[in-house]
């Protein structure tokens, strides 16, 4: 794993069956772990938090002799340490060195990965770190000098405008906190299990605090003309990206975004300037903005055409599916991120999110969906951001099929696999928000794999 690459295709599609717990018997009920059995550890769940924090307190304090990290005195407690000078921006630790966007060697077709992956096993909280937001190129990196770069608004418009940067940093602007989710997040798994790890299944999705001008200013700088229906965000990046975007949400929500977490945004995420779209789907989200086109009807470009719409079983395609819908997933432990520390107290997380609106509950279940309780949520709870959420548990070192489901603020359930696979078959690459289950053996090790 440490190149940074995946670098053989997983196409085990595993598939387990809820009854014996992953065994390879095909008799349910006759392997090691019973449906009962993990029944019973879901029902002893229930009642595990303060008994299992006691657990905690008993292993810090262990029977062994002195431990000699705590006893004496180690070389960075001794020796003077780098000056401020050493880092004039921060690095995170070397330490963490193998926390890193990653890529999947066969997803692209030459050297040059155009995708790589946020690890999101390794990260808490609802903020992703600037360096670790996942990278979707579709021409490369474009490298601009905010002073050489240009914003134009043209079409059906009263004047047509062109923006400099310091234009733009003069309009009132305003501090969103959204997800990017690409529309072909999770879309290796529509036909079964396949990629080992959430940072690839579920990893082309970052959330950032953003600051930017609010759209629909410069579009009234500009005077939509009444006829003026529709939007088209582009590029100056050789891809030329173009997306058709209706009025309405440009005025609803659209902001052109030039800071990320506080800081510039980074050349891969557009800089010096973005459109944000939120809740839907990344390619809309066009970085290194430098033209909106005002229209009347949608353009039929071609990555609203032939890419990023949804191949049904009948063989007709959905179109315009802008919106990303509720989805979630367990971060850690995951395959990247095994139990290491045996059975008893401990704390599973993930995140939720929906393009719709914020995130009313999630469910956990250990046992393949049959049994679910509620998770805790935490931190901030913003629309069409991603919400934290934990179950804290015992684990009785029982094999578990860790699963999450998310609800939405207006009921929308995250589906399961085959609810999903019946409405929309298995031909799609983007829009696939169904329920992750994640079997965790014996020995803590962790796969991906599906319950029938
Ligand atoms: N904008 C331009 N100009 N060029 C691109 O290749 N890729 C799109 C979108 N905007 C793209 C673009 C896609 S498919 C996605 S998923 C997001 O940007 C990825 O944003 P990120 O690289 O900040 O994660
Ligand atoms: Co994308």
């Amino acid at each position: 794993m440490d190149g940074g690459k995946v670098s053989e295709k997983t196409a085990n599609h595993k598939t387990v069956n809820r009854d014996n717990g992953g065994h390879n018997s095909q008799t349910p009920h006759s392997a090691g772990v019973s449906r009962r059995k993990l029944v019973k550890s879901a029902l002893t769940l229930g009642i595990s938090g303060a008994a299992g924090l006691t657990g905690l307190k008993a292993a810090a304090q262990p029977d062994r002799q002195p431990d000699p990290l705590i006893t004496d005195i180690q070389d960075w407690n001794r020796y003077l340490g780098d000056g401020v000078d050493a880092r004039p921006y921060g690095h995170p630790s070397p330490f963490e060195k193998n926390i890193v966007r990653r890529d999947v060697a066969w997803l692209t077709a030459d050297s040059k990965s155009s995708v790589n992956f946020t690890p999101l096993h390794a990260l808490d909280g609802i903020i992703t770190p600037n360096g670790l937001c996942f990278e979707r190129h579709h021409g490369g990196i474009a490298e601009i000098d905010p002073a050489s770069h240009r914003l134009m608004i043209n079409g059906l418009v009263d004047t047509p405008l062109v923006f400099t940067m310091e234009d733009i940093l003069r309009f009132p602007r305003e501090n969103r906190m959204y997800f990017l989710e690409c529309a072909a997040n999770t879309g290796m798994e529509w036909r079964g299990a396949q990629l080992n790890g959430c940072q690839y299944t579920h990893g082309m999705i970052h959330n950032v605090m953003y600051t930017g001008v609010p759209l629909k200013y410069l579009l009234a700088e500009a005077g939509v003309k009444t006829s003026g229906k529709w939007l088209l965000p582009e590029g100056a990046d050789p891809s030329h990206m173009t997306r058709s975007i209706p009025l309405e949400k440009g005025l609803e929500d659209c902001l052109v975004a030039f800071k990320m977490n506080g800081e510039a945004l980074r050349p891969e995420q557009g800089y010096p300037m973005r459109l944000v779209v939120p809740g839907w789907e990344g390619t809309m989200w066009v970085k290194w903005l430098r033209r909106i086109e005002v229209g009347d009807k949608p353009w039929h470009q071609r990555e609203e055409t032939s890419k990023y719409t949804d191949l049904l079983e009948d063989g007709t395609a959905r179109r315009f599916t802008w919106e990303m819908d509720v989805k979630s997933v367990i971060t850690n432990p995951s395959p990247q991120a095994p139990i290491t520390h045996g059975r008893g107290q401990m704390v599973a997380t993930g995140l939720a999110w929906s393009g719709h609106g914020k995130i009313k509950r999630v469910d956990v279940s250990v046992d393949g969906g049959r049994n679910w309780q509620h998770a805790r949520l935490d931190g901030p709870s913003y629309s069409k951001s991603v919400h934290r959420f934990y179950y804290d548990f015992a684990w009785d070192g029982h094999p578990m099929m860790l699963q999450s489901r998310a609800i939405d603020e207006f009921g929308r359930v995250q589906p399961t696999k085959d609810q999903l696979r019946a409405a929309r078959g298995v031909n799609s690459i983007y829009h696939n928000n169904s329920i992750q289950t994640w079997l965790v053996g014996k020995d803590g090790s962790i796969e991906n794999v599906e319950v029938s």
